[in-house]
């Protein structure tokens, strides 16, 4: 940070990923994945929606890339659908798929929008799943297999990558306890999709650079651990939850190891060699932040109970979804205690917040509590980067209001509001609010 603000060279980004905005489920030979089992299960998502809807980028992506040119951001953080891509995992290519990402990253270039694509936001094929999907250790080559194509085909064209979006959702939500795809309950024995996730990841990192990139990263959700008291019992249960939530993900990237907590290294499957591949040093370490997480001493099966955390207001995700902007200095802070100098360049690959909000509108949407949740985020990365945490760059969760994978369209994160059934995008005060944002950054270091 200098005096003006955040460092000339400080990226300023957006995001969405394929499954939630592109709609066109049965279009250009794209296969199914395991969200189209998981939406079409009766009663499994919120609303009942099926992601047929919304922003419908699939068509209206020319649309999308002229709002983010106007919002003036350096880059776009997108995903490339696998199924759209593949036919099935190790399977056949599909081309009217690549084309359609191609088409996308041209029109981004065109815009003077470096184009960021991520390999995988959880569009896994149908069939892979069906043979054990995250479980099996073949998922990693076919991985590596689809890694390498869009490698061949967008590297001429495109230099900074993202790998696997959030292993810990899928597999601590989508394995262990069946709240995302592929809803499955395994609880503990979902640990081989931790190992797998973060060795495809490392695999996908070498094949991209090999094809010159110049700008690879992971992605992974954070949040910081607090007691609810300061019980023994608590301190002990938030120490679990830090392995579990944090370190299992982090530690193997960083460290090339996984945290002993509780015996989780002796669970993994791991193979000779397995750790190098997934400790290969990454340029950036995407860190998505939402919010800290409260915990108290388990009363049930799962190892820690979640609760509110005290004096915290929240986002329209409940009680559980807390807004504290300075959780996020202090996990930077935290996590560059930990890791000292190993710890790579730091870029915040998604931050925002759901609030209730009608589906149509005639009117540009007032959404000030969004801007005080991303003004107070912005600050506390600000303070982070003073306290000598190396961040990167910030992207907003989301441009679109888009689907919110088990609550449907009931969660709106977008800066840009669209109405479910036309389509139909309207800035909100957050889009202007994060286009000034980012004009005045600049101005400052022109100056
Ligand atoms: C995911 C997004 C999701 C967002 C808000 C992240 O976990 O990467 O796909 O929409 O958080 O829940």
């Amino acid at each position: 940070m200098t005096e003006q603000g955040f460092s000339p060279d400080f990226i300023w980004s957006v995001a969405t990923s394929a499954f939630q905005i592109e709609g066109a489920r049965r279009e250009d030979g794209r296969a199914r994945s395991i969200w189209d089992d998981f939406v079409e299960r009766p009663g499994a998502v919120r609303d009942n929606t099926t992601a047929d809807l919304g922003p419908d980028s699939y068509h209206r992506y020319l649309e999308d890339i002229a709002l983010l040119k106007e919002l003036g951001v350096d880059e776009y953080r997108f995903s490339l659908s696998w199924v759209r891509i593949q036919r099935e995992a190790g399977g056949e290519i599909n081309q009217r798929g690549l084309d359609y990402y191609g088409r996308v990253i041209d029109a981004l270039l065109e815009s003077g929008i470096r184009p960021v694509p991520t390999l995988y936001h959880w569009d896994l094929h149908s069939t892979w799943e069906a043979r054990g999907g995250w479980l099996a250790r073949e998922s990693v080559e076919h991985f590596a297999d689809y890694a390498a194509i869009v490698a061949g085909a967008f590297s001429d064209r495109v230099d900074a990558w993202y790998t696997v979006n959030e292993p810990a959702s899928t597999s601590l939500q989508g394995y262990a306890l069946g709240e995302l795809a592929p809803g499955l309950q395994l609880l503990w024995g979902a640990l081989p999709t931790i190992h797998h996730q973060l060795l495809a990841h490392g695999h996908a990192t070498r094949i991209l650079r090999e094809h010159g990139a110049a700008r690879v990263g992971c992605v992974h959700n954070h949040s910081l651990i607090l007691p609810e008291s300061e019980s023994e019992e608590d301190a002990t249960a938030a120490v679990f939850a830090d392995a579990v939530v944090n370190r299992v993900f982090a530690d193997p990237v960083i460290l090339g190891r996984y945290p002993d907590s509780g015996g989780l290294d002796e669970m993994m499957p791991i193979h000779d060699g397995d750790m190098e591949v997934i400790a290969t040093p990454v340029d950036v370490y995407g860190f998505n932040f939402y919010n800290p997480m409260t915990v108290r001493a388990a009363s049930g099966d799962l190892p820690f109970d979640m609760v509110p955390t005290p004096g915290a207001s929240h986002t329209g995700f409940g009680e559980l979804w807390p807004i504290m902007p300075s959780a996020l200095r202090d996990c930077l802070v935290d996590f560059r205690t930990r890791y000292g100098d190993a710890l790579p360049p730091l870029l915040i690959a998604e931050n925002g917040a759901s609030f209730p909000e009608p589906d149509v509108v005639s009117a540009p949407i007032d959404d000030q509590n969004r801007i005080e949740y991303l003004a107070g985020h912005l600050r506390a990365i600000g303070e982070a980067i003073d306290r000598g945490v190396d961040v990167r760059g910030y992207t907003v969760w989301s441009l679109l209001d888009n689907f919110e994978w088990a609550e449907g369209y009931t969660q709106r994160f977008g800066i840009v509001h669209v109405e479910q059934e036309s389509g139909t995008r309207t800035p909100k005060a957050s889009f202007e609010w994060y286009r000034d944002v980012i004009s005045a950054a600049k101005e400052a270091n022109d100056r």
